[in-house]
């Protein structure tokens, strides 16, 4: 980190590099011309809007000539995650109509749809699902995600869409950051040597009939330096000098632009306090002046709307300063029409208005938009069986194969003879949420089962295959009980889904509150089970005692829905002869301590537990000596922000209390059998039901309330504007009260909303999730920039309800708010 300078710092666009960008073709930038000379003003400013799919019809699009429609993360046609192919087709077609419809007099400019396709066509149900980039990395092989961006684009378009916002080309240089998962890799060149070979997988060649052919548009995102905020928060602030922003976060734009991409997606984050949404230099003088990026910029999500002076619905500063589509999901109409008003008084001066239109104009023509036929006439549309098409399983199953790295392997224990019996244990043996992770049919990728992955495979599934082929016998237990001792067992388990802030965390400990992995790992080689972990994650993370518990230890990433690479390479064939060795090697340093972070090949006192690079082969001496299983951090503070409750137990320093009334109360002991208000009205005790969760028990003699609470508060506004919801894993144990509620309260206000008809649904003895969203506490009077009570029930009735977790996780369409 730089020292702070007392303004932010003027750029220098000589210092930066000159990308070879391909040449514009004179017969394309004849034809924008000649479309921008018949555009009205209104129709130029609906070209520079972007809406979302759950808040624009075509008709909204005919009416203001929008120029593109995106499904952010979980939005799909009629909110359904899983709808088929013909639905998706449907809507394109309505959009591109509605777009081409001149009857009004209009020029018509086709709409183009854009996507998250970032692993595969994650939006679409029955996708192939790749290795998160993370995994590509460690691959590292540029040919391969070529293949893999020709697969995405071919199964991205037949569902219709034109445009992925993909490749992510961050440079993720602190790992507590969410988003690591999304970058190829801490160095800037590895980034760079993948970021042009997956652009023109996902393009093809500029110029050619790119739609035609089954190719769609690509993204490099997000322009600049998002993967090098402080502390690695999301969204937050890059404090580097030009040089290390040049140097290190802008590497993946000067390869994505040699390799000719169409769409640079700005960041939501600073560069020393100033948006870059709002950042002309960077966006203007450097990106497109001296970089020679002739396509055009794209806002991240109300990304503008974070812009001094800015909001949502009002922002020419960041058109002005070269934003030149805004991704603007809900408010499109009140910007659309202050844009307008903008463009009228000059606010927006014409010449920048007309720039961003024939940027977008240039790269609708080049992509073959503008002559392409409905969306549904085009070669590869509708084809159903495009989506997890063999051959693009056995592509991503390759992947997950090469990214795959070994950390440790004492005794030589892999590869596995598959002639043995083998325990497949570990939550995650058989979870294809977890392989997916966020960015998967929903944003955080947190509600996803395995019936959400027809076709898909999960890690045991694969090793079943492989064991039972060879003769040998392969058993799912996650808990990892058994009844006959089995030779060897392979556990996986790890990180489960988020994405962007939600995976933000304080430290790099792996699981700071919760050893129930090393007691699984450590019982069964107390009886004598040489023991494979497979670690599922999104980084790399402080694991020594899971390590030090286990014979073997492979980072598997978030592998996608192709499980069965996993096995590929953990076992030999049944002769005996190796089939796959690792070949993957680490793209980010994985850390001694839990807090080394940021931790980066290069730094001055560089000492990570496995290099940069690093990786065994069966060929290797893969011993690792016992690890210090000092952290380095108080794990006690880690990740309290978002969980309040787990396994039935408060995350500290979360306290769970009992009181009667307002005020007061006592509070919940760790290791008391049973803890009770002074009347008796309401009582608390471990429950014994196995899952690990607290009784809660009131008498219905007078009001109680069981509430969760801490001294400090924390700040959830980022939260509830990504429309997460609190989450409580509950089981009713007696008849449904006649009301309770549920409030989140901290110095600013307190917001309470009855939660008792979601009670009176659930079948007495059923788990169930009781769920509101951030949003609707702050509509009851929640101030929930600072909360302090995330969590409290409050009846006066009879009830028996236990409580295993209380967290925030994503919305979902369903979360009703009561009034
Ligand atoms: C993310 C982008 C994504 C966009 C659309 C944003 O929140 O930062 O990476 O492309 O949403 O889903
Ligand atoms: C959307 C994402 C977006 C996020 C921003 C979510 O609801 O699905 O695409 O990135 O909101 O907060």
């Amino acid at each position: 980190m730089s020292t702070r300078p007392s303004e932010p710092p003027t750029v220098h666009p000589e210092i930066w590099p000159v990308a070879r960008a391909p040449a514009p073709d004179p017969a394309v930038e004849a034809r924008v011309d000649a479309l921008l000379a018949r555009m009205t003003l209104e129709e130029k400013v609906g070209q520079v809007i972007q809406a979302e799919l759950q808040s624009v019809t075509p008709e909204d699009v005919r009416a203001y000539n929008l120029g593109s429609v995106l499904n952010g993360g979980g939005s799909a046609p009629g909110g359904d995650v899983r709808a088929a192919p013909e639905a998706w087709l449907a809507l394109a077609d309505a959009f591109w109509e509605a777009s081409t419809d001149t009857s009004d007099g209009g020029v018509g400019v086709p709409a183009i749809w854009g996507t998250d396709a970032v692993h595969g066509h994650n939006a679409a149900f029955g996708a192939t699902i790749f290795p998160h980039n993370i995994g590509l990395g460690a691959a590292g092989d540029p040919a391969l995600v070529r293949r893999i961006g020709e697969v995405v684009a071919r199964e991205a378009s037949a569902t219709g869409h034109d445009w992925t916002f993909s490749p992510t080309v961050a440079v993720p240089r602190d790992d507590r950051w969410g988003r690591t998962y999304e970058g190829f890799s801490e160095d800037p060149a590895l980034v760079a040597a993948l970021a042009g070979p997956y652009v023109e997988g996902l393009q093809g060649a500029i110029g050619a009939d790119q739609l035609g052919d089954g190719h769609v548009v690509a993204t490099a995102k997000h322009f600049l330096g998002d993967g090098g905020t402080t502390g690695g928060r999301d969204q937050g602030d890059t404090e580097v000098s030009e040089e290390e922003l040049r140097d290190i976060h802008g590497a993946g734009y000067v390869a994505a632009i040699e390799a000719g991409v169409q769409t640079v997606m700005a960041s939501y984050s600073t560069w020393w306090g100033r948006k870059l949404h709002g950042h002309d230099e960077l966006l203007t003088d450097v990106l497109k002046g001296r970089m020679g990026f002739d396509g055009f910029v794209v806002g991240d999500w109300n990304g503008h709307g974070q812009v001094a002076g800015c909001a949502s619905d009002d922002c020419p500063a960041a058109l002005n300063a070269g934003i030149d589509m805004f991704m603007v999901p809900q408010d499109w109409r009140s910007l659309y029409d202050n844009t307008l008003e903008q463009a009228r008084t000059g606010v927006i001066a014409p010449e920048r208005l007309d720039d961003a239109v024939r940027r977008i104009l240039r790269v609708k023509a080049r992509a073959g938009v503008l002559h392409a036929p409905r969306p549904s006439e085009r070669p590869l549309a509708g084809r159903a069986e495009l989506l997890g098409a063999p051959s693009h399983r056995d592509l991503a199953r390759e992947a997950v194969r090469r990214s795959l790295v070994l950390l440790k392997n004492n005794d030589r224990l892999l590869p596995l003879s598959p002639r043995q019996r083998v325990l497949v244990a570990g939550p995650a043996a058989h979870d294809l949420a977890r392989q997916t992770g966020g960015w998967t049919l929903t944003w955080q990728g947190d509600t996803n089962t395995n019936e959400d992955f027809p076709g898909g495979t999960s890690i045991f599934e694969g090793i079943r295959t492989a064991v039972e082929a060879a003769g040998g016998r392969a058993v799912l237990s996650v808990d990892g009980t058994y009844v006959e001792r089995p030779d060897v067992a392979v556990v996986v388990y790890g990180e489960t889904p988020y994405a962007e802030f939600q995976g933000d965390r304080s430290t790099l400990a792996f699981s700071p509150g919760d050893r129930s992995h090393i007691a699984l790992l450590e019982r069964l080689r107390a009886d004598g089970v040489p023991v494979v972990s497979v670690f599922i994650s999104g980084r790399p993370l402080w694991a020594n005692p899971e390590i030090n518990a286990s014979d073997a230890f492979v980072a598997a990433w978030l592998p996608g829905t192709e499980g069965a690479g996993v096995a590929d390479v953990l076992f030999t064939a049944a002769d005996g002869s190796t089939a796959y060795d690792f070949t993957g090697t680490l793209s980010f340093s994985w850390p001694r301590t839990a807090a080394q972070s940021p931790l980066n090949a290069g730094d001055p006192d560089y000492d990570p537990l496995f290099p940069l690079g690093y990786g065994l082969t069966y060929g290797d001496d893969g011993d690792v000596p016992r690890l210090s299983e000092d952290p380095g951090v108080d794990l006690a503070a880690a990740d309290a922000r978002t969980v309040y409750l787990a396994a039935g137990a408060p995350v500290r320093p979360w306290r769970l209390t009992l009181a009667e009334g307002p005020g007061g109360g006592v509070a919940v002991g760790e290791d008391e059998e049973e803890t009770r208000t002074a009347n008796g009205w309401l009582s608390a005790a471990r429950d014994g039901g196995g899952e690990g969760a607290v009784a809660l028990a009131w008498s219905g003699a007078g009001p109680a309330v069981a509430a969760l609470s801490a001294f400090q508060a924390v700040d959830l506004s980022r939260e509830a504007n990504g429309a997460m919801a609190l989450v409580a894993r509950a089981r009713l144990d007696s008849p449904p009260p006649g009301g309770m509620t549920m409030t989140m309260a901290g110095p600013g206000g307190r917001g309470s909303v009855e939660v008792g008809g979601q009670l009176a649904a659930a079948a007495a003895g059923e788990w169930i999730e009781l769920r509101v969203r951030l949003s609707c506490f702050a509509a009851h009077g929640a101030d929930v920039a600072s909360i302090n009570g995330p969590l409290s029930l409050t009846t006066s009735d009879a009830v028996r309800l236990a409580l295993a977790e209380v967290r925030l996780a994503e919305g979902l369409a369903s979360d009703a708010c009561p009034q």
